[in-house]
């Protein structure tokens, strides 16, 4: 006979066995998405009820598949972002911790504004648009990738979330198919150089689509060409809010500085310190020096 407070140990301790960044949190995903509950009532249930075997069978294989390093975004086929729950495939990106630091800085600045066009570039999943659409409900959003299968997944997840009046999804080349120019850029955009990829965990480098990591040469090919699209898709006022790999910012401010002469920017740090997201006034009246 297994408990359920057994089962959970047992799968704690293989998940560490293969480097997971959170064993416990993981082993309880699995039972919570096996028994579907919250992790409240994971917590409530009873811990020393024996499981039935055709449960633990099941969990077994969950497990399985995460031992053999698939996210366990993948296998349970959804991630939780900015409190809301998002649909994963390996259509698309899974949705990053780090990305919230985005949202939250663009929230921060729609806070009191109304009305605002903004366009998610690289929408992958459609998280961002999802958290911003949710917070901010008199905005209206573009949310565009270049791959089909992601706007898919970013279908589900609108439709999901009920905001199909307030985010239309577009497939496009960057800002190519933009109907009209946006008061707000919001990119999350591959941004890892090419040699770089073949020393990305297992994990992402095995499952999650090579057209959301790849960056080019130096990582900002996609990130370049969007700046310089940018100056006919945004409105004079605009502001582009753009995540990056900490190494880059002098190189993006650099670009930047080329397509917008009047440039002010600022630099947002993540939870651990590290630079995570640029902002970008193209057309502002006082201009902060670039480094
Ligand atoms: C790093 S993923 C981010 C996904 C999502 N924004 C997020 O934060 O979870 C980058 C996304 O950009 C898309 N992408 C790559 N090149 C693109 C391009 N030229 N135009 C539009 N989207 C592109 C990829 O398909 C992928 O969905």
């Amino acid at each position: 006979m297994t408990t359920l407070q057994q089962a959970i140990i047992k799968f704690q301790s293989e998940l560490s066995s293969i480097g997971a960044d959170n064993p416990r949190l993981e082993a309880d995903l699995i039972w919570m998405n096996i028994l579907n509950v919250s992790r409240a009532e994971l917590f409530g249930y009873s811990q020393h009820e024996a499981i039935k075997k055709s449960t633990l069978i099941k969990a077994r294989s969950l497990l399985n598949r995460r031992l053999k390093n698939e996210p366990l975004a993948y296998i349970i086929g959804s991630k939780e972002f900015y409190g809301l729950k998002i649909k994963t495939s390996p259509k698309a990106l899974i949705p990053r911790p780090e990305t919230e630091v985005m949202v939250d800085e663009a929230l921060e600045y729609l806070s009191g504004k109304e009305k605002m066009l903004i366009a998610d570039v690289g929408c992958g999943t459609a998280a961002i648009s999802i958290a911003i659409a949710k917070n901010n409900p008199s905005a209206t959003l573009y949310a565009l990738d270049i791959s089909k299968k992601a706007l898919h997944l970013a279908k589900a997840n609108i439709l999901m979330h009920q905001l199909e009046n307030q985010i239309e999804l577009i497939q496009s080349n960057l800002l190519t198919n933009l109907p009209h120019p946006v008061d707000m850029l919001l990119a999350n955009l591959p941004y890892i150089p090419t040699t770089q990829l073949p020393y990305l965990q297992s994990e992402v480098q095995l499952y999650e689509p090579l057209i959301a990591l790849n960056g080019g040469i130096d990582g900002l090919e996609i990130i370049n060409t969007l700046l310089q699209q940018a100056k006919y898709k945004l409105l004079p006022q605009g502001v582009i809010f753009l995540e990056i790999d900490p190494s880059q910012v002098k190189k993006i401010l650099s670009l930047a500085s080329d397509y917008f002469p009047s440039l002010s920017y600022n630099v947002v740090n993540d939870l651990t310190g590290r630079s995570r997201v640029i902002v970008l006034k193209p057309n502002s009246v006082a201009s902060n020096k670039i480094i």
